[in-house]
C-alpha cells in the first residue's frame, strides 16, 4: 500500500541560516537522535523466548468495512491466564502449513486471558495472511511462540525522557500502535495520533481508535490526498515521542522529517524489510547440491534463497526473529543484525535475512 510518496523533501520547514549557536544545538540533537535510535536497535533485539504455547481462536471478527481484515481472539484451551506482555509485543504463529508468521498483539494488556491479533488479507503476499483468514475459524487450536517485544513503548516520565506522544499509523500499522494509545490514555499522558489509510472503508478498528476523540486525526488518502510528513506530525515539538508503524514509504517520510527536528524522538516499526544498505553483491553455494547463486547488491540473501528453496522458513525478514538462521560452513559473514550472540556468530550462525558477506562466496549448510 502506497500512502506516502518518496520524494519528500528533506526540510519541509525551509532552510534556515546557521550560525553558531544553532550549529550546537543541532549536534546536540543529532547527538540524541543517533542516541535514541541506538537504545531502540539494542531495544531490538528481543528477550530470546522461545515459549511455545497452544491457543484457541475463540471469536473472529470482521475489522475493516473492505472485508479485508479480521481479528481472531485467541485463549488458552482451559481458559487459564496468559503470559504477560506489553504495547509493541507480538505473537509468531505457527501456521497450519507450518509457516511462521508474526502478527502485533493489539488487545488489552490488562486481559489476562486474551491475545487479539490482526490481519489483513494480501493475495500476493507470502500465503500467510490467505491461511489466516482461511484456515483459523473459530475452535481451531493453534501454537504461538511468544510474546516477544520489537517495538518496546518507553512511556513518559516512565523511563522515557520525552514529556508527549505522537503515534502515526498506516492501516494495519495501527496493530502494535492501539495498545500504546490505550496504555497513554489510562495513563493520562499527553498525546495525539494521526491514522491513515486509502480509505474509511480499508482501514481496520475505525470506531476503536476514533472513540478516543479529538487526539485523534483520521486522513485517508480518497479524501485528503497523500500525506507529506508535515501532515503526519502536525503540531509535533522537541521533546515529543513519536512511535510509527505503517509502509515504508510513510516510515521514510517520517525519519528524514524527524532527522530535521530538534529533540524528537523516532521510534518506527516497518511492515516489510529495511532496504539493503551499502549492499555488494556476492554468491551463496548450497552445501549440499553444490548449486552456486549469486545474490545482487539490493537483495537480501534470503530473497536469492527463496527463489530456488522456497520452502525455507522465515518470519519477519528483519533480522529479530531467527527463524532463518543458516549456518556458514566457509567464508567471512558481514552479521547486519543485533541478536545472535557473539559464540552464536562463532559457530557460524547466519540471519540470511540480513546479514551478507564481507567479501566473497559463502558455503551454506543448505
Ligand atoms: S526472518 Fe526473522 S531474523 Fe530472519
Amino acid at each position: 500500500m502506497r500512502t506516502v510518496p518518496q520524494d519528500i523533501p528533506a526540510d519541509l520547514f525551509g532552510k534556515r541560516a546557521k550560525d553558531r549557536a544553532v550549529r550546537a544545538l543541532d549536534a546536540l540533537a543529532t547527538a540524541r537522535l543517533r542516541w535514541t535510535t541506538l537504545i531502540n536497535r539494542k531495544d531490538l533485539a528481543p528477550r530470546v523466548d522461545d515459549r511455545r504455547l497452544t491457543v484457541v481462536v475463540r471469536e473472529r471478527r470482521v475489522e475493516a468495512h473492505d472485508q479485508d481484515v479480521v481479528s481472531l481472539r485467541l485463549e488458552a484451551p482451559d481458559g487459564r491466564e496468559l503470559p504477560p506482555w506489553r504495547p509493541g509485543a507480538h505473537l509468531d504463529i505457527e501456521l497450519p502449513s507450518g509457516k511462521l508468521r508474526q502478527y502485533s498483539l493489539c488487545g488489552d494488556p490488562a486481559d489476562t486471558r486474551a491475545y487479539r491479533i490482526a490481519v489483513r488479507r494480501i493475495p500476493d503476499g507470502g500465503g500467510g495472511s490467505i491461511e489466516v483468514h482461511d484456515a483459523l475459524p473459530v475452535g481451531t487450536k493453534v501454537v504461538v511462540r511468544g510474546p516477544r517485544n520489537a517495538f518496546p513503548f518507553a512511556v513518559p516520565g516512565h523511563g522515557s525522557p520525552a514529556a508527549r506522544l505522537h503515534f502515526v499509523a498506516g492501516g494495519i500499522g495501527i496493530t502494535p500502535i492501539l495498545p500504546m494509545m490505550r496504555l497513554a490514555h489510562r495513563l493520562g499522558i499527553e498525546w495525539t495520533m494521526v491514522y491513515t489509510g486509502r480509505s474509511r472503508d480499508t482501514i481496520p478498528f475505525l470506531d476503536e481508535v476514533e472513540s478516543f476523540g479529538g487526539r485523534v486525526t483520521v486522513r485517508t488518502d480518497d479524501e485528503h490526498g497523500l500525506p507529506d510528513a508535515a501532515a503526519l506530525l502536525p503540531g509535533v515539538t522537541a521533546e515529543t515521542a513519536v512511535y510509527c508503524c505503517g509502509p515504508v514509504p510513510m516510515t521514510t517520510a517520517i525519519t528524514d522529517a524527524i532527522r530535521e527536528m530538534r529533540g524528537v524522538e523516532l521510534h518506527s516499526e516497518r511492515f516489510s524489510p529495511p532496504p539493503v544498505v551499502n549492499g555488494v553483491a556476492f554468491e551463496i553455494e548450497f552445501a549440499s547440491t553444490g548449486a552456486v547463486v549469486e545474490v545482487p547488491a539490493d537483495k537480501s540473501a534470503l530473497a536469492t534463497i527463496l527463489e530456488s528453496l522456497p520452502d525455507r522458513p522465515y518470519s519477519c525478514r528483519q533480522g529479530f526473529c531467527r527463524t532463518c538462521k543458516v549456518r556458514v560452513l566457509a567464508g567471512e559473514p558481514d552479521h547486519r543484525e543485533t541478536v545472535l550472540t557473539a559464540d552464536e556468530h562463532a559457530a557460524g550462525e547466519l540471519l540470511v535475512c540480513v546479514s551478507r558477506s564481507a567479501g566473497g562466496r559463502l558455503v551454506l549448510d543448505l
